[in-house]
């Protein structure tokens, strides 16, 4: 007897052109869901035509600025007129906010929160319709392990992702009345065009972070997109209101 743990509803993710986000519409479109590819960059309009061809799953890639809520609510209905209702979104666009407490301005403060924090609001709240009338419907939010270690270069990122993890609980609160789940998902460093960057201008820092880390090695994209699918399946059924850590033993690591 086959066992069926994933929902086929039509999924949202934000921030797919690259990185976790990519994975994340991969790993669902492997599963066999539709996919409304995200992102602020044309470039995802090539991922979702490839993930169709290679999964043979509808992928629709849209260039969507999610720090704009009207456009991610007209991207929403663009969505759902090309899928049909909506039952799982990934909220993955995010950018890394690097500015020290000295150099912060507001715009740049605005900007991270807008885009790391306050989308994810507006889109559940586009999305409460749909997900109410499909059973099993679930959201996660990629949040970091910066929203628990304090980090000198990053206050406005830590910020949005600490709020994150709050958000998601009391949103768990709303939507757990009409049986909808949801949940953060922390990643540690994964090897994303967001680290490479980072490790490409820094020689020795890719050493530094694997000395930390239990499983002494970078993460892989989809070994993110495999726990949000989890997370989205359900397997995961009883699971809502929590902070999933996915970081090879970064946050636990006394090394
Ligand atoms: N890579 C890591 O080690 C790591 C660790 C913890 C958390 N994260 C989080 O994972 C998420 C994905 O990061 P990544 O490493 O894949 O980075 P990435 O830069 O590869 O991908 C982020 C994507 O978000 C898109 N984006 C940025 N601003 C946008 C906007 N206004 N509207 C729509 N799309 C926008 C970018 O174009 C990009 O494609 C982020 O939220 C990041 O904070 C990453």
């Amino acid at each position: 007897m086959s066992v069926s743990t994933s929902p086929t509803t039509p999924a949202i993710v934000t921030g797919a052109a690259s990185g976790i986000g990519q994975a994340c519409a991969q790993a669902l479109a492997e599963a066999g869901r539709p996919v409304a590819l995200w992102d602020i960059s044309e470039g995802v309009v090539a991922v979702a035509e490839q993930l169709q061809k290679t999964h043979g799953v509808n992928c629709i890639g849209m260039v969507v600025d999610v720090a704009d809520v009207e456009a991610l609510q007209a991207g929403v209905a663009q969505s759902r007129a090309a899928h049909g209702p909506i039952g799982a979104l990934v909220h993955a666009a995010g950018v890394a906010g690097v500015g020290m407490l000295d150099q912060l301005d507001p715009a740049l403060w605005d900007s991270v929160l807008n885009i790391n924090l306050r989308a994810e609001v507006f889109l559940a709240q586009a999305l409460r319709g749909d997900m109410k009338s499909l059973p099993g419907s679930a959201i996660v939010g990629i949040a970091s392990i910066n929203a628990t270690l304090g980090n000198a270069m990053n206050p406005s990122y830590s910020a949005s992702k600490g709020g994150m993890l709050a958000l998601n609980r009391a949103l768990a609160d709303d939507l757990g009345r009409d049986g909808i789940r949801i949940n953060s998902v922390s990643p540690g460093q994964i090897l994303t065009p967001m680290i490479q960057q980072a490790v490409d201008n820094a020689p020795g820092l890719k050493e530094e972070f694997e000395r930390r880390i239990l499983l002494g090695r970078i993460g892989d994209p989809m070994e993110i997109g495999k726990a949000v699918r989890f997370l989205l399946s359900d397997e995961a059924s009883y699971i809502t209101a929590t902070e999933l850590v996915v970081d090879g033993g970064n946050i636990s690591s006394q090394r």
